[in-house]
Order: C-alpha cells, then sequence, then structure tokens
C-alpha cells in the first residue's frame, strides 16, 4: 500500500496534522511539502492524502497550483482523503464573516475536488482541524482527532 502526504504550511500547525497522520499509519508513508513534492511521486499511489491551511476560505495557492497541474486521469486508481487546518467559526465572534464561512467554507473540500477532478476516489469526508487565531497552536484534542480519522481511513481501505 503505497501512501503519500502532501501539505502545505505557513505557521507550521498543517505541517502537525500531516506529521501526526503520518505516524497514525504506522506503516511507511512518505510525507512531503508542496514546495518540495515532484509529480512523479504520484505514480503507484494506492491513498493519496493532501492538506492546506484555510487562507481565505480556499487552500494556498501553491497547493492549488499543484493540484490543478496533476495530469488528467492520473489518480483514476488512487483512493484520496483531504485535510485542512482552520478557525473556528464559534470564535470569531464576527456575524459578517460567520456568514462568509457558511457560503465559502474552508479548504479541505475544494482540494477534494481537484484531486476528485483528476480521477481520484475520495475515501472518506473532507476534514478540518482546529487551530487557535491565524498562527496557531492547533486546539487542544486535534491531534487524537487526526488518529480517529485516520482510522476511519483505515477502515475503509479495509
Ligand atoms: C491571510 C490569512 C487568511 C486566513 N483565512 C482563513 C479562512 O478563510 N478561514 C479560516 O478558518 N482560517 C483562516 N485563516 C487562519 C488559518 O487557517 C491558519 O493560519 C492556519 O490554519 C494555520 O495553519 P499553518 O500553521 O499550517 O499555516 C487565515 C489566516 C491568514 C493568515
Amino acid at each position: 500500500m503505497k501512501t503519500l502526504i502532501i501539505y502545505d504550511s505557513v505557521f507550521g500547525n498543517t505541517e502537525k496534522v500531516a506529521k501526526a497522520i503520518s505516524k497514525a499509519f504506522a506503516k511507511e508513508v512518505e510525507i512531503a511539502k508542496v514546495s518540495e513534492v515532484k509529480i512523479e511521486q504520484l505514480c503507484g499511489l494506492n491513498l493519496l492524502i493532501v492538506g492546506s491551511p484555510t487562507r481565505a476560505f480556499r487552500p494556498t495557492k501553491e497547493l492549488t497550483a499543484f493540484l490543478r497541474e496533476i495530469p488528467e486521469n492520473s489518480l483514476k486508481k488512487v483512493r484520496i482523503a483531504a485535510f485542512d487546518t482552520r478557525v473556528d467559526v464559534k470564535e470569531l465572534n464576527n456575524k459578517l464573516l460567520t456568514n462568509m464561512v457558511k457560503f465559502l467554507g474552508y479548504a479541505a473540500k475544494p482540494i477534494a475536488n481537484l484531486l476528485s477532478q483528476k480521477g481520484g476516489k475520495q475515501v472518506i469526508d473532507p476534514e478540518g482541524f482546529i487551530v487557535l487565531g491565524e498562527k496557531g497552536p492547533l486546539k487542544e484534542g486535534e491531534v487524537e482527532r487526526v488518529k480517529t480519522w485516520v482510522e476511519n481511513i483505515k477502515s475503509k481501505l479495509l
């Protein structure tokens, strides 16, 4: 089972989530920041997990550009999962922003959509992990939630 985790991260929180995902798999998993990943690393993959910080309701520009460059249909045999980090809308305490978030959402869904467009089959719903403020840290308990998310992915791959 060949698994690759690709992530972007500005302040290090999404990187922490990506590393926690990698650790939770126990078996050998490749992990690469989007700035370092090579398109060839997608060859022969069984599972591709992609994550980004949510920046203005979307994944980072660099991650989006990378995903757009993936050749058409090249993920046809690949199971995919997407995650993001985000701030808790309840903490924003701002009606306008809360409504914008309702309409515009977070990074994980557009990541999943881009991967699906390239032929990938979604193995689990896109997931968000909460940071406390722009720079983090991750909210207490989120690393535990990462482990549960990975267990759910594993159970769907059986
Ligand atoms: C310019 C900017 C835009 C952001 N936009 C959003 C947003 O639309 N929704 C959200 O939940 N969080 C937003 N955030 C908070 C980020 O999600 C948070 O910085 C990120 O999860 C931290 O991950 P990182 O440490 O991997 O960069 C924004 C942060 C910055 C700096």
